[in-house]
């Protein structure tokens, strides 16, 4: 058991969730809130050279059952390193992606047996487990036009998962759906087709609801 807060942020790409993350721990850095903003695949200098192999585009024979084992490395090494000794710190730690993509990418996506996924998720995370999800929802054709347009503007190459194609992120935002019906009461499903600042108040009422039936009992919005 800890006293930290753990918020993770989920969606398919381009749904807006990095963005919604940044400014939530501004919001919560800026109230003097001890906080920590980190991410998966990555966190970790370990997780980080894994997050370059997954996304390497000449790995395209890459198995699924690899791609699941490696995010799994890169989760169990960001568990045991940060997110765990920070939860017990008493910080609200705010993660860019966790466990629940893998239910999602290689178990909807990859069409890994789903008690696989969920077998590993509980292995590699200690049963560390989020007590809230931000899923922001978008049409997976608008998020990968985002990103291609990302793409574009940033003149970076996609990675080996930004290539796949729709009926992957399809199936992908399904898994997402699946998530947020099993486990109601942690998951919050948003329109990411909503504005940044539209979002960025409902996030933080939701956080605050949160906050305020612990100790953290700063009222973030009018205090
Ligand atoms: P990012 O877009 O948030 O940087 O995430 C990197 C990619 O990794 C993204 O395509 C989603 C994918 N991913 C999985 O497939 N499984 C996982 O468990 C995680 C954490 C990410």
């Amino acid at each position: 058991m800890y006293d930290g807060v753990f918020i993770t942020f989920e969606g398919i790409e381009g749904a807006g969730k990095s963005t919604q993350a940044k400014i939530l721990f501004q919001t919560l850095s800026e109230e003097g809130l001890p906080c920590l903003l980190t991410n998966e695949p990555g966190g970790t200098p370990i997780g980080n050279a894994i997050r370059e192999m997954l996304g390497n585009t000449g790995f395209k024979d890459m198995a699924p059952l690899t791609e699941l084992f490696l995010f799994s490395a890169s989760r169990a090494q960001h568990v045991e390193s940060i997110i765990r000794p920070s939860l017990e710190e008493g910080k609200i730690v705010i993660c860019d992606r966790f466990a629940d993509a893998s239910i999602a990418y290689q178990g909807f996506g990859r069409k890994l047996p789903l008690t696989l996924v969920q077998d590993t998720n509980e292995k590699a995370s200690w049963n560390v487990k989020p007590d809230i999800t931000f899923f922001l929802d978008v049409e997976p054709a608008k998020g990968l036009t985002r990103i291609q347009n990302r793409i574009i503007e940033l003149e970076v190459p996609a990675d080996r998962i930004e290539k796949e194609n729709l009926e992957f992120f399809e199936r992908v935002r399904e898994g997402y759906l699946y998530l947020s019906r099993e486990e109601p009461h942690r998951y919050r499903v948003l329109d990411g087709s909503l504005g940044v600042d539209d979002l960025k108040k409902i996030i933080l009422e939701s956080v605050n609801k949160e906050l305020t039936k612990r100790k953290f009992r700063k009222n973030l919005l009018f205090g």
